[in-house]
């Protein structure tokens, strides 16, 4: 280092440009040009990634976390046990995946002339085809919590389906 800044010729510290200039590959003014646009690509490429870094931390700001959800999550995990429990799935389909005997009751939370009271009653007395359930408060408390979870975070298949006498499964658009 000490030597370098004692060189009287400035030229001597591009030590490889000399050597290239000798062997006439580039002229000395085309390197340092070169140099040059290279210390410009530089910039370019700091100032990229500082603005790829910038938006990144942006978009982490921005996007939703998990407890900005309107449901308790942990009562709703319970509920989706208690739903696997008495296997509502064999009828209902959620997300449109299930049974086809009764309806998709994603999002049967939030119908207006349905909700909560609805839902526990028809779970505790059934209905023609669903079979009464006898659920604890605790199980349908957690039920219908993760009922409102699925409805906060989905919507239902927009058709409606029906077993034909045949036994197959028509879709109708609801209307
Ligand atoms: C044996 C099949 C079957 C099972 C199992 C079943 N259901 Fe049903 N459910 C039905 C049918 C069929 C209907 C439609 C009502 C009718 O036509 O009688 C229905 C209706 C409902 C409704 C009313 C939907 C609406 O839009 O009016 C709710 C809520 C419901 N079931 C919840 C449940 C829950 C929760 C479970 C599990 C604990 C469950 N069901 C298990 C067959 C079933």
């Amino acid at each position: 280092m000490l030597h370098l800044r004692q060189n009287p010729n400035p030229e001597k510290l591009l030590g490889v440009s000399i050597s290239l200039k000798e062997r006439g590959f580039w002229s000395y003014n085309k390197y340092l040009k070169r140099m040059k646009f290279n210390s410009m690509i530089r910039w370019v490429y700091f100032f990229l990634c500082t603005l790829f870094i910038g938006y990144s931390l942006v978009l982490y700001q921005a996007s939703g976390t998990p407890d900005s959800v309107d449901y308790d999550v942990k009562k709703a995990a319970s509920g989706h046990l208690v739903w696997q429990k008495y296997n509502c799935q064999a009828c209902h389909q959620l997300y449109g995946l299930g049974g086809y005997l009764g309806p998709d009751l994603t999002n049967v939370y939030s119908v207006k002339t349905k909700g909560p009271d609805y839902i526990r009653a028809l779970i505790r007395s059934g209905s023609k085809q669903m079979p009464g359930f006898q659920l604890t408060e605790g199980e349908m408390n957690e039920l219908l919590e993760f009922l409102k979870s699925t409805d906060e975070s989905g919507v239902a298949d927009p058709r409606e389906f029906k077993t034909t006498a045949s036994g197959m499964i028509q879709a109708n658009e609801k209307h």
